[in-house]
């Protein structure tokens, strides 16, 4: 009997789009001897849909055309399994859709990479692919993430993170940042990707700009010094905290826009059937042009970020080269990255429907592994007869 495999992408993200490219390539790949597939398509407004149009990209230019061919569905958890069901009940006739066996979310951005959809899936008490909600949550925001690999001993550059309750002292949280790096910097927003809200000042006034664009997209910031002569290194890596390998280097190409890798650089070229190819259609060079040492030091602080930040699946963590200093920096992972990096792992021999199928043994390695662990107590203390006010039992935990 086939395993039922949901595929859960889109959902109410900036990156939205992005994540449909990426889920489309991923499910053409997937094993279909194997896994019976299930897409479920995430609307902008978090509906979920299922249908046979999700498998095909050109559905995707007409989304309301599309949906009236799908079927609005909910995961359930009912009769020890899980199981996909109409949303809209038919008074007569079954609801039922599919059980689901196992999830495999392929969104990004925030709402859904960011550990709220696998905090979901993890109630459903269903196994799903990649990072759990603390790793996906970490790997969301760009302080924290920082803040953890620093008192680690990683490389990264210091920032100053700012809050929209901050907003009206701008001017304030400009002379922070003025005394504290001087010029050029790079203002982000905390909780974002695809360069979304990202831009770089060399003055004041292009600061307190920026400032207020990333605001549009966060109501937390962050300021960094902007690496002026930068190589920009990308390296995947695949495993569990227990073992991970990493990819071969990329290095992506950039063109204008001040040095900042844009959203439409990242995703607009390419073209072909699908008009978009995601991640994979980025202009690169495989293997990065780098010295064997940087080869060899940016793959094993890959790996090594990679497991103490609890990962799993695939993730791709991309370094900074400082080349008038020769320094190397984490700039940010990306738990769930555009076309789940396969063309980094393609050199390495390790085909598409291979790497899908090894993020989806990881998935089950890891439910097996919280089988083990006691969550409840088989007994309920409701049930003793004691009396519990509203007040609890003073003295005790309650
Ligand atoms: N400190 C920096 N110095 C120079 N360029 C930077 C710096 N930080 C980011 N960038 C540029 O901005 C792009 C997007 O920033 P990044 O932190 O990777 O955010 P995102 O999650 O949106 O990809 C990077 O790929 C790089 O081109
Ligand atoms: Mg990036």
């Amino acid at each position: 009997m086939k395993i039922n495999l949901a595929v859960l992408f889109g959902g109410k993200s900036v990156e939205h789009e992005v994540s449909v490219i990426s889920a489309v390539q991923a499910m053409t790949s997937i094993n279909k001897e194997k896994y019976n597939i299930i897409p479920v398509y995430m609307t902008k407004q978090n509906e979920f849909w299922t249908g046979e149009k999700l498998f095909d990209i050109n559905s995707y230019k007409n989304i309301p055309e599309m949906l009236k061919e799908c079927t609005a569905c909910v995961f359930v958890r009912s009769e020890g399994k899980v199981q996909l069901i109409r949303q809209k009940m038919k008074k007569f006739g079954s609801n039922h859709i599919s059980d689901v066996d196992i999830a495999f979310p392929i969104v990004h951005g925030t709402n859904v990479e960011d550990g709220a959809l696998q905090g979901y899936l993890q109630t459903l008490d269903i196994p799903y692919v990649g990072c759990d909600v603390l790793a996906s949550a970490v790997g969301m925001d760009k302080f924290v993430m920082k803040i953890l690999l620093k008192d680690a001993g990683f490389p990264v550059l210091d920032c100053c993170r700012f809050s929209s309750f901050e907003i009206d002292k701008i001017e304030e949280c400009a002379d922070k940042v003025e005394k504290k790096f001087g010029y050029p910097v790079i203002v982000k927003p905390i909780n974002l990707g695809s360069s979304v809200g990202i831009s770089k000042a060399n003055d004041r006034d292009s600061l307190i700009k920026s400032m207020e664009n990333a605001f549009d997209f966060s109501d937390r910031i962050l300021v960094e010094p902007a690496v002026v002569n930068l190589k920009e290194i990308n390296c995947s890596v695949v495993g569990d905290s227990e073992s991970a390998e990493a990819s071969v280097c990329e290095e992506p190409i950039q063109a204008s826009n001040e040095g900042i890798l844009s959203y439409t650089q990242k995703y607009g070229g390419g073209g072909g059937k699908t008009g978009a190819k995601g991640m994979a259609s980025l202009t690169r060079k495989i293997p990065a042009e780098i010295t064997p040492e940087q080869d060899e030091f940016i793959r094993k602080t890959a790996v090594e970020a990679f497991r103490y930040l609890g990962c799993n699946g695939v993730t791709r963590i991309d370094f900074m080269i400082d080349m008038n200093t020769d320094k190397i920096y984490i700039n940010e992972i990306n738990t769930i990255p555009g076309s789940l990096a396969f063309y980094l792992w393609q050199p390495k021999g390790l085909k598409y429907p291979e790497l899908l199928e090894k993020l989806i043994q990881l998935s089950l390695k890891r439910y097996r592994m919280g089988e083990k662990i006691n969550y409840s107590f088989d007994t309920n203390i409701l049930a003793s007869g004691g009396s519990f006010g509203a007040k609890g039992s003073k003295g005790s935990k309650m």
